[in-house]
């Protein structure tokens, strides 16, 4: 061990996806069912500081300074546990998290959560793990993670063993200057989970037929990033984001996260593109949130007739993130 004082604190930024991950085909190992690709969010990130300690009886968490719940507290002791097999040792952690964006805004922060926690407990304990690896780990924490490691605009691949399911940066931060305009509908906690909802995907008819296209889309969107053609990217995101929707409402049990209101910010997301030619689309990830994907250029316009649509709706916003690293230790 050569961090002598075995704590280190790091960061990772949220993720929004155009090609999504729905599905798992291991899902003790967070095996996807199909490749997917996203978007760090640079304004949406996650602060963790782990401490190992030979002292410690038992792993502690807070979350933005307050003791965490036992479903939290569990599900990161159990991420714990992956990296204590993987770090060799049986020493216990003390966790403190502290995201940027407000809790309960409905944006997961799963994604952004795990991925600091690895990045932190691996320096913390002094090891220095290839960005490959730290995806894998991180991916067990929860699926998204993986992609909250590397920088930019980042892919998963499926792969179909612990090893070969990482995710890599597919093009850099400052490849094409996309902004995140997220429409907060609800600010509900969800009901049913990702993690759950996982469990269900295949309990329906269309999720094969989603997982055998899903390749094709996900060619078609890097093809589309990488010439920066928006007109090209728009209607696969879309398209990716109602396929996702419709195997979640055709599970069983089914799972509805649009709300009425989501459906008034999709449809004016269309009409902006075909009548106002803003270059903008949407995608929804587990809730009712709408993320309204534009041009830089576009933002403005975009979150003004956002607002427009209804007073209940809370706008954020962020550009294209970069990837989990470590930082100077946080509160120090
Ligand atoms: O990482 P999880 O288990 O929270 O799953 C995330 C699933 C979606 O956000 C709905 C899609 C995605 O690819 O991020």
């Amino acid at each position: 061990m050569s961090n002598s004082d075995n704590i280190a604190s790091a960061r990772a930024h949220s993720n929004i996806a155009f090609i999504k991950y729905w599905g798992n085909r291991d899902h003790k190992l967070r095996l996807p069912a199909n490749s997917s690709l996203s978007m760090n969010l640079a304004d949406l990130h996650t602060t963790t500081t782990v401490e190992w300690s030979y002292a410690l009886q038992v792993d502690s968490l807070t979350i933005n300074g307050a003791p965490a719940g036992d479903i939290p507290l569990a599900r990161v002791r159990r991420h714990l546990d992956a990296l204590r097999h993987r770090l060799n040792t049986d020493w216990h952690a003390r966790v403190e998290s502290r995201n940027n964006f407000p809790i309960g805004t409905g944006i997961a922060s799963s994604a952004s959560a795990f991925a600091a926690l690895t990045v932190a407990a691996v320096a913390a304990y002094g090891a220095e793990f290839e960005e490959r690896e730290l995806s894998t780990l991180a991916r067990l924490g929860s699926g998204s993670a993986a992609r909250s490691i590397p920088a930019g605009f980042v892919e998963w691949r499926a792969g179909d063993s612990h090893e070969s399911s990482y995710a890599e940066t597919f093009a850099h931060s400052n490849h094409w200057d996309l902004v995140d305009v997220i429409a907060i509908v609800s600010r509900d906690h969800k009901r049913v989970g990702s993690s759950a909802g996982h469990q269900t995907a295949d309990t329906g008819s269309l999720q094969r037929g989603r997982v055998e296209c899903a390749s094709g889309r996900l060619r078609d969107v890097k093809a589309a990033i990488k010439a920066r053609d928006f007109e090209r990217f728009a209607p696969i995101v879309e398209e990716d984001s109602n396929l996702m929707h419709a195997v979640m409402m055709t599970s069983k049990p089914p799972l509805f996260y649009w709300q009425p209101l989501s459906l008034a910010i999709m449809d004016s997301v269309r009409r902006m593109r075909e009548q106002d030619a803003l270059q903008v689309c949407y995608t929804l990830d587990a809730g009712p949130n709408v993320h309204c994907i534009c041009l830089a250029a576009d933002a403005l316009a975009v979150a003004t007739r956002l607002q427009a649509i209804s007073p209940k709706i809370d706008i954020m916003r962020s550009g294209v993130g970069g990837g989990g690293v470590v930082i100077p230790l946080a509160g120090a």
